[in-house]
């Protein structure tokens, strides 16, 4: 089984680094391989909403005209068997970059052009608010909303506080094993 863990935070050390770690972890002790991404150091443009109508290629043919890393990034969604999805919360929600990244998602996979080989695919969400520790379920809402229009099968969301991460670091371990367990069985049906 392939993991591909995305992250919308910039620190590689930081506690959504420390909750896709552990994600890893579990996933890793089932015999997964995991690729992580760090968003903000990818080369990534928002939306143009290119024409007047605020639409563009994505509605038309499924794919996006900006030429940085997205149709990468795409690809390596389309190889991994199961996605997780990593936000430190800002403002009780999304970090910017990943905001950035979801939304061209989501526009290119509501054409059938686009979804291909996305939907169905299992997602995990992680949203770890490190500051006072608030917003955190109100971005894991946000975050799950937005997996589902893309076509994910959204396997679980795992809120997490900085008062509470250790507790959650265990949690992220045992949904990696369990996730990569029911990879195999599914490949064993
Ligand atoms: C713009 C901004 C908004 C934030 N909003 C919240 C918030 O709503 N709730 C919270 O607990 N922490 C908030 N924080 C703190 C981040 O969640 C915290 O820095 C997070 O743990 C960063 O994780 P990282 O080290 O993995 O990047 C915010 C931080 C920034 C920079």
């Amino acid at each position: 089984m392939n993991a591909l863990i995305i992250s919308g935070s910039r620190d590689l050390e930081g506690r959504t680094a420390q909750a896709m770690a552990a994600l890893a972890e579990g996933l890793e002790a089932e015999g997964a391989t995991c690729d992580t991404v760090f968003l903000p150091a990818v080369d990534l443009e928002r939306c143009r909403q290119c024409d007047d109508d605020g639409w563009g290629e994505c509605r038309a043919e499924g794919s996006c005209v900006i030429e940085d890393d997205f149709a990468r990034l795409v690809a390596a969604i389309r190889a991994a068997d199961m996605v997780a999805f990593a936000t430190p919360v800002y403002y009780g929600d999304l970090s910017e970059s990943i905001r950035a990244f979801l939304d061209r998602l989501r526009r290119i996979c509501t054409h059938e052009n686009g979804e291909h080989g996305i939907v169905g695919t299992p997602a995990v969400g992680i949203c770890v608010a490190g500051g006072g520790g608030g917003g955190g379920p109100k971005c894991a809402v946000s975050l799950e909303g937005v997996l589902q229009t893309i076509g994910f099968d959204v396997a679980d969301m795992v809120p997490a506080r900085r008062q509470n991460l250790d507790l959650k670091l265990d949690v992220l371990r045992v949904t990696g094993r369990w996730l990569a367990q029911v990879a195999d069985e599914t490949d064993a049906q």
